[in-house]
């Protein structure tokens, strides 16, 4: 059995990469392939508990520090428990956020130091990166307004201020560019169509 193929979907708030997600996976699943779609914070059980308590509360609840030692909690845990069994089984797995955005939300937006950031990578994520990870690229007070306007109750991220969210747009594309042979940078700007037309096109070259 050959083993899935593992695709991640980055950006900032309300980038329209959800509904991506959804497109992807029904157009992939329509070719045949066996897709598990799945998400971060999150994806497994114990992983979503974890969500729970990063995604509510004030915006200083936790420490940029403290937050993305609980990131890497939930996505050792759903490492685990979802994405290998999948990837192992032949699945492929699609993930709505992954590594990328500890690196922008808690490195490049928070300040947490990169080494630690890197070190608990190579320990918990380790030879399992992505095949390929989709960043999306809009404009934040787009993005903002967007997000702000759904009404959610996980808007502790959101209400960061429009600062740490310029230092977010910054670092997911200074990130990209730091792992050019996986990372791809999409324009979120236009319609769901035309966005789901740019991210067809680029996962192209990881179709069997
Ligand atoms: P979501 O709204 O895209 O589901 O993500 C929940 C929030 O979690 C979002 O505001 C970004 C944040 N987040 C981090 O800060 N670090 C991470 O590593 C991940 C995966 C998400």
């Amino acid at each position: 059995m050959a083993r899935g193929r593992f695709i991640t979907f980055e950006g900032g708030e309300g980038t329209g990469k959800s509904t991506q997600v959804g497109r992807l996976v029904e157009r992939l699943s329509a070719t045949g392939l066996e897709v598990v779609r799945t998400r971060e914070p999150g994806g497994s059980p114990g992983a979503e508990a974890i969500r729970d308590l990063v995604v509510s509360g004030t915006a200083d609840r936790w420490s940029p520090r403290t937050e993305l030692l609980l990131m890497y909690a939930s996505r050792s845990d759903h490492l685990e428990r979802t994405i290998r069994p999948a990837l192992e089984a032949g699945s492929w797995v699609v993930c709505d956020r992954f590594a990328n955005s500890s690196r922008a939300y808690q490195g490049a937006g928070g300040g947490a130091a990169a080494d630690l950031i890197e070190t608990l990578d190579r320990e918990i994520v380790g030879g399992d990166q992505p095949d390929l990870t989709l960043v999306f690229d809009l404009p934040v007070e787009v993005g903002l307004e967007r997000a702000l306007g759904r009404g959610a109750a996980e808007t502790r991220f959101e209400s960061k201020g429009l600062e740490f969210h310029r230092r977010l747009r910054d670092g997911f594309a200074t990130i990209a560019m730091r792992y050019p042979e996986r990372c791809r940078l999409i324009d979120a700007t236009g319609t769901p169509d035309e966005v789901a037309d740019r991210v067809w096109a680029a996962v192209q070259p990881v179709l069997p």
